[in-house]
């Protein structure tokens, strides 16, 4: 269930770069039709039937089922400069604090009625800091964190659930599969307040995966906390996402934390596109996106369709040249165009083409050769040549 609402940021990616808007629409529509299911009190539960359109469980939190879809709403409004999708979050955020909210710690409720059904803390909620810190809030977020991390230090790591009220762990979720939440959110507050205490969480994550849960051949994950016994998997999110985040914590100078000083300017054929001048979004498994080059290929994206209709028509006359004049094109492939704008257009090419017939070392399938800005233009690719 959880997948179908968490498809914002990378389908308007999507749709961005190919400049088809099927993908962000689909997205969008799957979040307005939850938006439109909440309760009165304003809350969700976590599990939907898709066909019926009914909860099936309701018991609103932030964690397991609604997880990303919170994650989202932020992380797409930011990314996408999108005021709605902020103000739904921020309309959710006001019910969860009203309802769920006790001391900093965030409960399970029941989503008509607001009565708590869990006073338990799952590990997956552990992002809930860092997603406070994205929308600027840092006290309610360094005071949830701060719980979190002594249930780190009671345990030396995040069980899967935690019973508040009783202070330990649920039966049959006493595991740790080394997962990153709490130490994501620990990377977000220290950018936005240098306190060391996240720093410190930070050193104690290491030294847990350093201690407890590395073997041979990786790291794995720990199957309970209590007697830190193992089970035979490492978790693909330990990798993508717990070392990067660790990484990210540790590292100020990473370009990831850019915060605009320093950016590349690069000129397309139609405009300049600023790159890499920080602002990263994460997707839910920790894959950067740079919203300033998203932003520019979303701006581009009708000049690119009829670029890519000239090429489609370029290619097809090419198809059908060498299919008719086989001495001449059959011998090898087409010469690249000699600069910017030349190889949108056909003739231009030919006439490159039938001045230099020997140069051609090129292998039949190269990538078309138009100079390397346009490409950017085109594919939406975001990195520098080094030239
Ligand atoms: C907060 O909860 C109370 C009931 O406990 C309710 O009357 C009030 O409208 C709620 N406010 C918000 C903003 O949800
Ligand atoms: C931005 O980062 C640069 C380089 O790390 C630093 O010198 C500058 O003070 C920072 N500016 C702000 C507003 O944080
Ligand atoms: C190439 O040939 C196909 C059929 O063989 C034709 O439909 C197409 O219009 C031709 N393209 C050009 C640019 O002449």
């Amino acid at each position: 269930m959880a997948l179908l609402w968490t498809f914002i940021v990378e389908f308007a990616t999507l749709s961005s770069l190919t400049g088809d808007p099927v993908f962000e629409d689909v997205a969008r529509a799957a979040l307005m039709r939850l938006w439109e299911s909440r309760s009165d009190i304003g809350l969700v539960g976590n599990h939907i039937d898709v066909l019926t359109g009914k909860w099936v469980a309701q018991d609103a939190g932030i964690g397991a089922g609604v997880d990303s879809y919170f994650e989202y709403l932020v992380k797409g409004a930011i990314l996408l400069q999108d005021k709605k999708l902020m103000a739904m979050f921020l309309e959710y955020n006001k019910a969860i604090r009203n309802y769920t909210r006790f001391d900093d710690w965030y409960l399970w409720v029941q989503m008509y009625k607001g009565t708590v059904s869990m006073p338990v803390f799952q590990s997956l909620e552990a992002y809930w800091p860092g997603l406070q810190s994205l929308i600027g809030d840092i006290d309610n977020a360094m005071r949830t964190f701060l719980n979190y991390y002594t249930v780190w230090k009671q345990f030396g790591g995040l069980p899967e659930f935690y019973n508040i009220p009783q202070g330990y762990t649920v039966e049959k979720r006493e595991g740790y599969p080394l997962r990153p939440e709490l130490i994501e959110s620990a990377m977000y507050l220290y950018r936005a307040t240098g306190d060391p205490t996240l720093l410190e969480l930070g050193r104690d994550a290491v030294e847990s995966i350093e201690k407890i849960s590395k073997v041979e051949c990786g790291f794995a994950t720990i199957k309970d906390l209590r007697d830190h016994k193992l089970d035979n998997r490492m978790e693909s999110f330990f990798l993508a996402e717990t070392v990067k985040y660790l990484y990210l914590l540790f590292d100020p100078d990473n370009f990831i934390h850019n915060n605009g000083s320093t950016f590349d300017a690069v000129i397309t054929p139609y405009g300049e596109c600023i790159l890499g001048a920080g602002g990263y979004i994460f997707n839910t498994e920790a894959h950067p996106i740079d919203p300033a080059a998203l932003h520019c290929c979303r701006r581009l994206k009708e000049e690119q369709w009829e670029v890519e209709d000239l090429m489609r028509e370029f290619y097809s006359l090419k198809r059908n040249r060498s299919r008719f004049q086989k001495t001449t094109m059959s011998s090898g492939p087409w010469e690249p165009p000699a600069g910017p704008g030349t190889f949108s257009s056909p003739e231009n090419h030919d006439e490159t083409r039938e001045k230099k017939p020997a140069k051609q070392k090129i292998p039949l399938l190269s990538c078309p050769s138009q100079p390397f800005t346009s490409k950017l233009a085109l594919l939406g690719q975001v990195f520098l040549d080094s030239s």
